[in-house]
C-alpha cells in the first residue's frame, strides 16, 4: 500500500468513501477546494493494489494541524489502513514543523476515539451540539 497525494481522479472513489462514511457527508466542492485552492490543505490517499482504498484530509497552518476527515472503505476497515495514513500525515505534519494537532471526533465514534488514543492523541474537551444532528464532540489533541 502506498499514500500519496489525492487527484482529481481520485474524487468519484472518494466521494463513494465519504457518503459511505459519515452522516453529513462532505459533497464534491469541499474536495475541489481542497485540492485546488486551499493552500494549508493537504488530501492524501491510500493506495493497494491500484485502488483507493482511504483517504484523510489536514490542513497544516503555521506550527498548528488539523485532522478534518479520515476515511477507510467499509470493507477494508480494521486492516491498519487507518493508522498507516494517521501515521504518515502526522510524519508530514512533523516535517513541517508542527507542534501539534487536534481533530473532533463524535462521542458515538469509539472505534475512531481508540485508534487515536492508541496513537496518543489525548481528549481536551467536549464540544456540546458540535454536529448539525446535536451530537457532542471530542475535541482531542497530539502533542508532536
Ligand atoms: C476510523 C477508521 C478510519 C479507522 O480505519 P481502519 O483502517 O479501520 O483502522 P485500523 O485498521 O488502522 O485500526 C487502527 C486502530 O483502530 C481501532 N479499531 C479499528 N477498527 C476497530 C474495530 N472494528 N473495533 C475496535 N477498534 C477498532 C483499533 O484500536 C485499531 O488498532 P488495533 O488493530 O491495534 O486494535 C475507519 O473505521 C473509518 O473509516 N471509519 C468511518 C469514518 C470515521 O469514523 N472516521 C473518523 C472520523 S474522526
Amino acid at each position: 500500500m502506498k499514500i500519496r497525494p489525492a487527484t482529481t481522479q481520485d474524487l468519484s472513489t472518494i466521494l463513494t468513501i465519504e457518503n459511505l462514511s459519515f452522516p453529513s457527508p462532505w459533497t464534491e466542492p469541499h474536495f475541489l477546494y481542497e485540492l485546488k485552492e486551499n493552500p494549508y490543505a493537504f488530501l492524501l490517499v491510500a493506495e493497494a493494489e491500484g485502488f483507493v482504498v482511504g483517504y484523510i484530509d489536514f490542513w497544516i497552518t503555521f506550527q498548528q494541524a488539523q485532522i478534518n476527515n479520515l476515511a477507510v472503505m467499509p470493507h477494508l476497515r480494521h486492516r491498519g489502513i487507518g493508522k498507516t495514513m494517521l501515521m504518515d500525515a502526522v510524519e508530514r505534519m512533523k516535517k513541517a514543523g508542527c507542534q501539534s494537532v487536534t481533530l473532533e471526533v463524535r462521542v458515538s465514534n469509539t472505534i475512531a476515539q481508540k485508534l487515536y488514543g492508541t496513537y496518543g492523541f489525548k481528549k481536551l474537551i467536549k464540544k456540546s451540539r458540535y454536529y448539525a444532528d446535536g451530537e457532542d464532540a471530542w475535541l482531542m489533541e497530539l502533542r508532536i
